[in-house]
């Protein structure tokens, strides 16, 4: 398995295109299942879990053709509506192909995902809301097997309450209720731009929905979806995850391709740690310049479903904190195990108590490098942050995780100064 080895001390400064949003790119790879026209994506990033997600959608029988950050997806030739366990075992966003198969050939069989490192993350908002729309679903051998038994052959649009907010939940069932008889209302909806950005492509392929980005979304079911092209959104996630290499290396970046509008709730925080931010926006750009002070404040976070702190930069605060000036609270409220990063920081030297659901940290002036272990995607970057800031050398093992979501994430951190590399098992 590869590693990476880092000599912290780098300041960071320089400018990096941010790639298109993962969490955004495999839902809307999906929607192309609801259409026997072409579906054609640019500013799809290049990460393991988009490989993923394609392969699975090709042994479905969709034609994909790939140039760079461009994908033209025909599913005309749908023949398979099957998630393999192989393959969703990899990468639980395959549970996204559901509403999809299911409201297009109307019927699916799809692995369970199973257990995660960050939590059980149960399906059962998704499953709860495609009963209701008039599916008939078991579940067979650890596959959720679907299908329509009503004559008409399509789903009934329903008036769907989800327990809690899921990003995921609101996307499959969002999809499915495009093609489905009637109007479908999802209340408790995910507001997150993930979602927002899935429905402006669905719109674009001639879906009726209104309301997405509040937490009451609506759609008109339509008979057919016809062929669309769309831009994937920046990935807020990564944006925020090099503000945060930069803040905490004392640094002066500029982001390309990517605005401070869907990350209000993180750059407030970066703002209180003692940062200037500004967002630079044109018809043809736009972007963000950051400038961090010698040592940040540490700033106390609680996660919580958009607009409110996202749980996918926990982790990545958790590291700027380590090292900043004063005392942190950190409060973990969408996973139960998501606080897995915290030992292998205290083993470059951070001081961490976790009590529940809930870290306090103190700053500390500085972390010694370390061979530590990435456990999961948001906690490989939260150990990459460490490293950058960690006398002598920081060896990370296991950055399958960190593949998984961030685009080349040690050759855009080499182009702002980082003294980092990949070294192959
Ligand atoms: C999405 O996961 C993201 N993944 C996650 O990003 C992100 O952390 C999460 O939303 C929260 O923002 C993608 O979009 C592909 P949820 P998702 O359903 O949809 C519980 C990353 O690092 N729940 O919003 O799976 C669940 O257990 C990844 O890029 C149920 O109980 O998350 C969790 O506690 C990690 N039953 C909470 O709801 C359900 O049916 C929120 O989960 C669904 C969810």
């Amino acid at each position: 398995m590869d590693k990476l080895v880092i000599t912290g001390g780098a300041r960071l400064s320089g400018e990096v295109a941010i790639s298109g949003a993962k969490n955004a790119a495999l839902p809307i790879l999906c929607a192309c299942l609801l259409s026997s026209e072409p579906l054609t994506l640019s500013n799809v990033p290049n990460l393991n879990d988009i490989g993923t997600m394609l392969k699975l959608l090709a042994q479905m029988g969709v034609k994909i053709e790939r140039e760079g950050d461009r994908v033209t997806l025909d599913a005309s030739g749908l023949d398979n509506p099957l998630a393999p366990y192989e393959l969703v075992k990899t990468m639980r966003a395959s549970i996204l192909v559901l509403g999809p198969l299911l409201a297009r050939c109307g019927e699916a069989r799809v692995s369970l995902p199973g257990g995660c490192a960050i939590g059980a993350r149960p399906v059962d908002q998704h499953i709860k809301g495609l009963l209701a729309m008039g599916a008939d679903i078991g579940v067979d051998h650890g596959y959720v097997v679907a299908k329509i038994t009503d004559a008409g052959g399509k789903l009934k649009g329903a008036r769907l309450f989800t327990d809690m907010v899921t990003v995921t939940g609101t996307e499959n069932l969002m999809m499915a209720a495009c093609l489905a008889d009637g109007e479908t209302v999802i209340e408790n909806a995910a507001r997150e731009p993930e979602v927002v950005d899935l429905a402006q492509c669905l719109v674009s392929m001639g879906a009726q929905i209104s309301g997405a980005g509040t937490d009451l979304i609506r759609v008109r079911g339509v008979s057919r979806l016809h062929a669309a092209s769309h831009r994937i959104m920046p990935d807020r996630i990564e944006t925020g995850t090099f503000l945060c290499a930069a803040a905490a290396t004392g640094g002066e970046v500029w982001l390309k391709g990517t605005s401070t509008g869907y990350l209000d709730a993180v750059v407030d925080k970066l703002l209180d740690a003692g940062c200037e931010i500004s967002g630079e926006k044109t018809a043809s750009h736009e972007s963000i310049h950051l400038v961090a002070p010698k040592r940040l404040k540490a700033v106390s976070i609680r996660t919580a479903p958009y607009p409110a702190f996202p749980t996918d930069m926990q982790a990545q605060f958790m590291a700027i904190n380590a090292v900043a000036e004063g005392t942190a609270i950190i409060r973990e409220t969408i996973f139960e195990n998501r606080f897995m990063h915290a030992v292998e920081l205290q083993r470059l030297g951070a001081d961490i108590k976790i009590d529940g659901n809930t870290a306090v940290m103190a700053g500390v002036e500085k972390l010694q490098g370390a061979t530590v272990m990435a456990t999961d995607l948001r906690a490989s970057a939260s150990l990459v942050i460490a490293g950058l800031v960690a006398e002598g050398d920081t060896h990370i093992e296991r950055i399958y995780h960190l593949d998984r979501g961030y685009d080349h994430i040690e050759a855009k951190l080499t182009a702002l100064g980082a003294a980092i590399r990949r070294e192959k098992a």
